[in-house]
């Protein structure tokens, strides 16, 4: 059965063809959450979506995201993108955060056969000759396309001030332009963290005492994967930390081309 097949419902394309139904509701929703803090928004969005949103969860600062969901009191879903590839102290840490927080990570993995054929075909560190697009697309986007496919909604820790090249426009809520939900269905992305600067982030999450990534003492600020991440100097921006040998507008690795 195709997802033009399910009975009932608004279809979406995984291209990201939402229907003008979609498009208005979520303009609706985002228009509602003038004014409203990170806080209050994971609160809206998990009281609306439950169990079919989950939160994206990458071992680094977006750590907040699951202390606001804990303290909504709403049940949350929590997922990673194991790529194979993380730094020894991000694996540590995400059992670290499971246990404090009482969770299950979802852990999601990429396909054995396409992973075994790239490294076959190409060895271990392509991307550093020919970028990081064939690998980030195999270890990370294909793994979240099918993780997002059993989803409706999903929530990520991006702010605006993290790359001025590709992220000054996103919304605290959108619909997401590249892939799908359920059946075909329109995705929601929520970022509720969007509109806060990297300070504030470190500030709340000192003033919470929530654990983080020991990489952080060591100069890292965004952290990925370990042969793509590096650490930066003060006031270095911080993209400059992730696929520093291209330019600035390819320093994505896919997950958030809308963003
Ligand atoms: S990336 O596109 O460059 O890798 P970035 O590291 O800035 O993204 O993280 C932005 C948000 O994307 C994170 O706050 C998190 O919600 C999500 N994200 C990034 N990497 C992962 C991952 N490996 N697993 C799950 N979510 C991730
Ligand atoms: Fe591969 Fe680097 Fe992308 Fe990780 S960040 S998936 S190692 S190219």
């Amino acid at each position: 059965m195709t997802p033009a097949d399910v009975p009932g419902g608004k279809r979406k394309a995984p291209t990201g063809a939402d229907t003008p139904a979609d498009t208005h509701e979520v303009a609706d929703t985002l228009a509602g959450l003038a004014g409203l803090d990170p806080q209050q928004i994971v609160a809206q969005a998990l009281a609306r979506f439950g169990d079919e949103l989950a939160i994206a969860f990458s071992g680094a600062e977006d750590v907040l995201l699951l202390h606001y969901a804990r303290q909504s009191g709403h049940p949350f879903r929590v997922f990673t993108l194991d790529t194979g590839r993380l730094h020894a102290e991000t694996y540590r840490y995400l059992d670290t955060v499971a246990r404090h927080f009482g969770i299950r990570i979802e852990v999601c993995f990429p396909e054995r056969n396409e992973v075994e054929t790239l490294v076959r075909r190409k060895g271990l560190f392509s991307f550093f000759a020919d970028g990081h697009g064939e690998c980030c697309e195999i270890r990370k986007v294909e793994p979240l396309r099918r993780y997002l496919a059993g989803t409706r909604a999903w929530m990520t820790g991006q702010r605006r001030d993290q790359n001025p090249a590709t992220r000054a426009t996103i919304d605290p809520v959108q619909l997401d332009a590249r892939f799908a939900g359920r059946d075909g269905l329109a995705l929601w992305k929520w970022n509720p963290l969007v509109e806060r600067t990297q300070a504030d982030v470190w500030d709340a999450i000192r003033a919470f005492g929530i654990p983080y990534n020991p990489l952080h003492e060591r100069g890292f600020i965004s952290i990925g994967c370990e042969p793509c991440t590096r650490p930066v100097l003060p006031g270095q921006p911080e993209r400059e930390g992730r696929w520093w040998w291209e330019q600035a507008e390819k320093q994505e690795c896919g997950l958030h081309r809308d963003g």
